[in-house]
């Protein structure tokens, strides 16, 4: 609900409020974000006084207790007296460096609005406030978009800016999202790794100062991942004020706090002004990508459960949005680059005969690509593995009763291809220096329209020529040496975001031609795996690192904001190809249902034993896949805490179905004997656990289900209750 009044502006969700005031000098202020209140001005919390060193504007006059550098702001500027982060930095054709707002309009519109070229939750039934800002010197309006996702809890917003002026003005930063607070005492939860190990959840006060994290590597990242939470010191799962704010982009980002002299912090969450620069001229406009916020006064489940219903129902689109997914088997681990028609015929095989319902065949299909030094953007079938092309392997997929899933890198290309020999000045180089490769590819540069409908047209030929019905979109390194021989000096810092538009808006083709495809993202894994990526891949490939044991801890940070149905989770073999780990296979489908579940192993080199578990996995996972990726999601423990197990639990949004996992960590003698308290039932309704027994859902609320003893290594269990 948006309420307008008098230059009070008040969003209410059904359980958060979000509020701005028009202020003195006609700054906007930020006065509150939190749990629903009732209607009423909150700018009584805004206090002033006279500040030393804290600058305060012309139209202030002689008073001295107005400053920048203190109020909260609704989109703060810089250079002209507040020295906290600034969202807006604009260079003007004088060469002076600043921004400076002041309140010119608003307007309320029907639905959510949504953005021409980027990713953003879509929402019919929402409201859109529109509050417009001004910098009257620069000639540029500021457009401040405000989505109200009022059943999901969610805020989203967006930044148009509008050069309204006579003069070309270059656009230095413009964050998608500032949150002021009024209070210093908060903790920053960032979501940090690497290649293989992704997303590990790190927690701090902060101090007085800036804490950031971001992306300069073309990507969102395996590093730092685009969504941060902000939090009361003491809130853990089920308890304590947090904030969630995920930003829906897949290149460079920078997420940024600082806790400022006078005990207030300033969140700002937008495109990485490193590199980024963006020429205006007038009557131009550019759009900073959405970012979404959540709110929660009873700690991260709550946050998690929203944020999670809202990318799966308003962020995923059709035909994805809440329906199934097939469970699929991915060549890689088992062949990686040597298969041939037959080999490929082999695993499927015994694949259909474990239930699986779609065969990918990864990376290795077309050019010369025998190994990962060559054949990157020569996307046509290899004869000499697939004599009969697509258009003969396909149908002996298909006859199966399988599905059939192609493996993709679209963004890159070796030296040694057909198209690296006729358009070198493709891939990215900076002219006098060096070559930058990774994995032995190179970055094509995606800014280029023509480099673009090169490779598209290549794929959308091989598409067209089979049956495909899923697709891998695959990234397998971090750009550098960033230059674009099509664009001139002044614009070279527009590359990184034209880009990731460019990549936007090959996504959105391949949907538009291929519109009952399911597109799979993936970047080694999980270094684009972001609120972006998702509105055009409803999953992404979670890790390169399918070891199950680390992968609970990977795909434990992913929960926080991202639901279990978009991440891409397998059964692979032992021991692990990352970690050597060997881990029993009831365990390592257990972890994978903790995702998309599937597999990434040839059946041909397991026990029929292990084949058959496999098998039985395959239909429990169909069974209640619903459940797993409709339901509420609990973590139950923390995996970074070295417990005795980690668990996690689903519940049906009617409370009555519940799947409890449970994974053990290395064996020890004598276990302790542990009970488990779950979350999220009935209190009122008794469960029956499988055949341990039936309980009263307040029962194994406050006082636990009882373990079985471990015996082994890493074992683990499921427990699916249904209420009697
Ligand atoms: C990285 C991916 O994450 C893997 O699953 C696989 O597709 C390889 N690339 C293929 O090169």
């Amino acid at each position: 609900m948006v309420l307008c009044d008098k230059g009070l502006f008040t969003l209410h969700t059904n359980n958060t409020t979000y509020q701005m005031k028009l202020g003195a000098c006609g700054v906007l202020l930020h006065t509150y974000y939190g749990p629903r209140v009732e209607d009423c001005d909150l700018s009584y919390l805004i206090r002033y006084a006279d500040r030393g060193f804290s600058p305060t504007p012309e139209e202030a006059g002689r008073d001295r207790t107005f400053s920048l550098d203190v109020v909260p702001q609704e989109y703060s500027a810089c250079g002209m007296g507040d020295f906290r982060l600034p969202s807006l930095d604009l260079e003007l054709p004088n060469g002076s460096r600043s921004a400076d707002l002041r309140y010119k309009s608003f307007r309320v519109e029907k639905g959510k609005y949504a953005l021409e070229g980027l990713p953003a939750f879509r929402g019919e039934e929402g409201e859109t406030l529109i509050v417009v800002l001004e910098d009257a010197a620069a000639g540029v309006d500021v457009e401040l978009y405000y989505g109200v996702l009022e059943n999901y809890d969610v805020i989203t917003r967006a930044v148009r800016l509008v050069n309204r002026g006579g003069h070309t003005v270059r656009v230095r930063q413009a964050a998608s999202l500032c949150l002021d607070f009024q209070r210093g005492d908060l903790d920053l939860i960032t979501f940090d790794g690497k290649h293989v190990l992704e997303r590990r959840p790190n927690r701090a006060p902060l101090l007085p100062g800036v804490r950031s994290a971001g992306s300069v590597r073309g990507n969102s990242s395996h590093q730092h991942n685009p969504f941060v939470i902000l939090c009361e010191h003491d809130a853990g799962e089920d308890h304590g004020l947090c904030y969630g704010a995920a930003l829906l982009y897949s290149g460079n980002f920078q997420a940024a706090a600082e806790r400022s002299q006078f005990e207030n912090v300033r969140l700002t969450l937008g495109i990485h002004p490193w590199h980024f620069c963006w020429t205006l001229a007038p009557g131009e406009s550019f759009t900073a990508p959405e970012a979404a916020l959540c709110c929660s006064g009873q700690g991260f489940a709550a946050l998690s459960h929203r944020l999670h219903r809202a990318i799966r129902e308003r962020l995923i689109r059709d035909p994805w949005a809440g329906q199934p997914r097939p469970v699929l088997i991915n060549n890689w681990e088992a062949t990686e680059f040597s298969f041939d028609a037959e080999r490929l015929a082999r695993i499927a095989e015994s694949a259909a005969a474990m239930g699986m319902e779609l065969f990918v065949m990864d990376d290795g299909w077309f050019g010369a690509r025998n190994s990962d030094e060559a054949g990157l953007g020569d996307w046509t079938v290899n004869r000499e593995k697939l004599p009969g092309g697509l258009e003969a392997l396909v149908p002996r997929i298909q006859a199966l009763g399988m599905k059939f899933g192609l493996w993709i890198e679209p963004e890159m290309v070796s030296e040694d291809s057909e198209l690296y020999r006729a358009h070198p000045d493709w891939a990215f180089q900076i002219p006098g220096r060096g070559k930058v490769r990774g994995r032995q590819q190179l970055a094509l540069d995606f800014s280029r329209r023509e480099v673009r409908d090169h490779v598209y047209g290549a794929l959308k030929k091989v598409l067209s020529s089979a049956d495909v019905s899923y697709v891998k979109w695959d990234v397998n390194r971090s750009l550098a040496a960033v230059w674009s021989a099509a664009l001139p000096p002044e614009r070279q810092g527009e590359v990184y975001h034209r880009c990731v538009l460019g990549l936007y808006e090959m996504l959105e083709q391949m949907r538009r031609d291929f519109p009952h495809m399911l597109i799979e993202g993936c970047a080694g894994g999980g270094g684009r795996f972001d609120a972006g990526m998702l509105y055009y891949t409803p999953q992404i490939w979670c890790s390169d690192n399918t070891d199950a044991i680390d992968r609970l801890r990977i795909q434990y940070g992913t929960s926080f904001c991202y639901p279990v149905c978009t991440m891409g989770a397998h059964v692979s073999a032992v021991p692990n190809a990352q970690t050597g780990r060997s881990v029993p296979v009831e365990t390592r489908g257990i972890a994978a249902m903790h995702g998309t579940f599937g597999c990434e192993l040839d059946p041909s080199q397991v026990t029929p034993e292990e084949r058959e578990i496999i098998r039985r996995q395959t239909e429990f996972f169909k069974e209640r896949q619903a459940l797993i990726f409709q339901g509420d999601y609990y973590r139950l423990s923390d995996p970074f805490q070295n417990g005795p197990f980690t668990a996690w639990e689903h519940v049906s949004p009617d409370r009555r179905e519940a799947l409890v996992s449970v994974v053990c960590g290395p064996a020890q003698g004598a276990p302790p004997f542990l009970a488990l308290r779950l979350k999220g039932l009935d209190p009122g309704l008794r469960y029956q656990a499988g055949g341990e027994g039936s309980y009263p859902g307040s029962a194994l609320m406050e006082a636990g289900l009882p373990l079985p003893l471990p015996w082994g290594d890493y074992q683990a269990r499921q427990f699916y209750l249904t209420a009697l």
